[in-house]
Order: C-alpha cells, then structure tokens, then sequence
C-alpha cells in the first residue's frame, strides 16, 4: 500500500451498518501516509459520529451541501479539487443509484461529480438488495464509467441472512483502493473484448453454436483490467463470473455481437475478437418447433453469412489497434497469416484447436503471436498465464506506436 503516501484521500461515508468499519479505514489511511478528509451523508452520521472520524482524521468532518462555513473553505468543489482520490466505504445500495443517476442532491454526489480521478467503492448492502437487477444495472453503469468497485464479500449479515453483501475488510477495500494510484502497463487505455460462443436460432428451441467456453476471453479482460485498462466484454452465453471491475454486454447472436461491438467500439484503444463468432446463421427462424416428418428427409437448412465484426472493426476511420484469434485444426500459421492479412488487423493468435487438449473448453492453450513483422510461440500453459503474456505484447506495441 506504499502508493497510498502523500495522497489526499476523501472518504466518503453512506448509511449503512457497516459505516462503524470506516474508523479502521480512516486509521490504515493515516498509517499508509495518506492525508483524509471524511464527508459523510447524513444517515451515515447515524451510525457513527463525525466527532469519531474528525478525531482519527485530524480534518474537520463535512457533510452539508450548503454549508457556509465549509463553502469559504472546503466545499464540493474545493473538496473534489483537492483529493487524488476518492474512496466511498461503505456504498449502500441507495447511495449506488443516486451516484448512477449523477444526483448532486448532497454533499458527496456534488462531490463526485465534479472530481475527475479515481474512485472507488465497497458496497455493503443485505444480500437480496445486493442481487437486485436494478443495483446489478446501477453498478454496471458506474464500472462502464471507470468507477472501481472492491467487493462486496460473502458471509452472515447483520440482519442474519447469508450471501453477497457484506463490505470487505478495510485492509482487503485497502489494497485494492491503492491499486488505483499505481501505474499499470495497460493503464488509462479503453479495451473491448468479445467472447464466448453465439447462438444462432433454428427455431424455438434449437440452434447452431460452438464449443467456446468463454475462458479465453474472461481471462484476457482479467489480465488487462490487472493491468489497468477499463474492459468492456461483449460475451456470448457461457456459464462464467464476470471479472471484478468489467463492464460486461450479454448478447447471443452473431448479429447481435456485431451490434454491440459497433455501439461501444467508439473510444476504445484496442479491440480483442476471442469470441467464436457463428460465420453462417439461418436464412429463415421458424416461430415454431420443426417436427420430424420423414417426407422431409434430409432437411436442408439454408444459411446466410454474418458479418465479418473484425473487418468492420479494422476498417473504421479511428480504428484501435486490431486483435484477432484464429481457431484452426489445420494449416495452423499459414491460415493465421491469411486473416492476419485479410481482416487487417495489427496481430492475430493462431489457436490450434485440432488438439482437444487445449483450445476450446479447457484451462490451457498454447498459440502463436503472429504480426506482419513477426511471430513468437506462446507454449502451452494456463489460459491466464497466456492472457497475461498476450496483454503484455499489445501494451508494448501500443506504447511503441504512441511513442
Ligand atoms: O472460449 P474458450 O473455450 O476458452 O476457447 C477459446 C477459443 C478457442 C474460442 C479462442 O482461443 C479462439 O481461438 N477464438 C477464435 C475462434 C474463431 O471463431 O476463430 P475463426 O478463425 O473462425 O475467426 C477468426 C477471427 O474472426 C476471430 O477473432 C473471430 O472472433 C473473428 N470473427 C469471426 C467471424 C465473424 N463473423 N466475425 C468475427 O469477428
């Protein structure tokens, strides 16, 4: 936690049973070198007394908007002016939709609007709120705008249920929050991934797909949130947690994937295409189930080709740099070298897939980085491990052509 000395830290404190855990914060802050100041909202000061954190602090505790005390001295603006960060422990689930919906109702919402550097947030809220689609939505928001989010963790709650919920240690919410100030390489840098499978429907009930599990593409938006990027992951249907910190856009169809990528692509410095796009999708969907009828064997089934997502991306005017997988059971580095080409992308991983050990489904693949200029073999090991190394390559190369 050495990043955390000499940094002004604003601690924003909200309503919740978890509130009394602020004290250690504002303590481990102090500790690591850190400056604090504390505002709190006014159901917060229920559940701990600004005299406490003003004590641990050393700093005059702020809570009101119109203060006219605090305004010829530390009001929102003077207060968002002069953090380097900001870090709100406990988030309730209320405080989560008003900074979603950028109210400016009270001190830390102006606050938070008118600070432009890191913030992070440790909800705490009872299970059943917490696994709300509205507060799943409020807090997807807030990642996609780079708000960083530290836990919550499973356990007992206060009111005896148990799950997902419970705010973090201050050391655990500690640890991340510090992460904020060190420098990764892919810091600052906007990345759209695509994974998984799609799903192209043949009628109700059934449809054509492949055997992508996701992996490949779930670690790869772990390692570069790792290594600082804000990643959003378009994901076809897999059966995968979505990385902490990860804005994620559920689609199923190949069409829909295209549309997705297209509406978020503005932006963004680098594009991966992990995802197993379907290249044909049914010319007709049936609104009903097709019933076996022997007069009508065999059964032709008329596809259409999809759009080509990577030559869409790659052919943009501000396009960012262009990341393409090739799934080949033969012919591994020429075909690679052929979508290199065709797609116009900037590096393409050539992914055997004819050795059922590795590639699709499983937790290890081996492939090769291949650019116009060069290869290099990625040997087997675990999808993220490679994840890592690959991120590593496309920050260096974005670096290099920035420099
Ligand atoms: O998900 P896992 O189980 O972990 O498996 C990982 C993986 C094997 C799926 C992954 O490593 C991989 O190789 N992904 C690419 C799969 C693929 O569809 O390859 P392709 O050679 O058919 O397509 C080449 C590239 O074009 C891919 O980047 C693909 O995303 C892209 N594409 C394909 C079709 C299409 N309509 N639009 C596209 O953008």
């Amino acid at each position: 936690m050495n990043s955390l000395a000499n940094k002004n830290v604003l601690l924003g404190v909200t309503g919740g049973i978890a509130a009394y855990k602020s004290a250690e914060i504002v303590r481990h802050l102090k500790k690591s070198g850190s400056s604090v100041r504390v505002v709190m909202t006014e159901s917060a000061k229920e559940f701990i007394t600004p005299l406490t954190l003003q004590a641990l602090s050393g700093n005059r505790v702020s809570s009101e908007l119109l203060d006219a005390e605090a305004e010829a001295a530390m009001g929102h603006i003077e207060l968002a002016k002069w953090a380097d960060g900001i870090l709100i422990a406990p988030t309730t689930a209320n405080s989560l939709a008003r900074l979603a919906s950028g109210r400016a109702d009270d001190l830390l919402s102006s606050i938070t609007l008118a600070f432009d550097g890191p913030i992070s947030l440790a909800p705490a809220m009872n299970q059943a709120m917490w696994s709300d689609k509205r507060t799943q939505e409020n807090l997807d928001s807030l990642i996609s705008k780079g708000f960083k989010v530290c836990g919550p963790g499973s356990g007992e709650q206060a009111c005896g249920d148990i799950g997902l919920g419970r705010m973090l240690e201050p050391i655990e919410i500690l640890e991340l929050f510090s992460s904020s100030f060190t420098q990764g390489a892919m810091s600052g840098k906007n990345v759209l991934i695509t994974a998984g499978p799609t799903q192209e429907p043949i009628d109700p009930v059934r449809f054509i797909t492949n055997k992508s599990s996701g992996k490949m593409g779930y670690s790869l938006a772990e390692a570069a949130i790792e290594s600082g990027a804000r990643v959003t992951l378009i994901s076809g249907p897999v059966n995968l947690e979505t990385p902490p910190n990860c804005h994620k856009v559920s689609v199923e169809t190949a069409k829909e994937m295209h549309e997705a990528v297209m509406h978020h692509i503005k932006g963004k410095d680098v594009y991966i295409g992990t995802a197993a796009v379907s290249d044909y999708s049914p010319v007709e969907v049936k609104n009903s189930k097709i019933k076996k009828d022997g007069s009508r064997s065999p059964l032709n089934l008329k596809l259409k080709e999809n759009h080509d997502i990577l030559k869409s991306v790659s052919g943009l005017e501000e396009r960012p740099y262009v990341v393409g997988f090739a799934a080949e059971t033969d012919g591994l580095i020429e075909n690679a070298e052929n979508k290199l080409k065709n797609k116009g992308l900037d590096l393409i991983v050539a992914n055997d897939v004819s050795n059922e050990e590795i590639g699709f489904e499983s937790d290890e693949n081996e492939v090769t980085l291949i650019t116009k200029t060069d290869q290099q073999l990625i040997p087997r090991q675990s999808k993220k491990k490679i994840s890592k190394k690959i991120v590593e390559f496309i920050s260096r190369r974005i670096n290099e052509q920035n420099n």
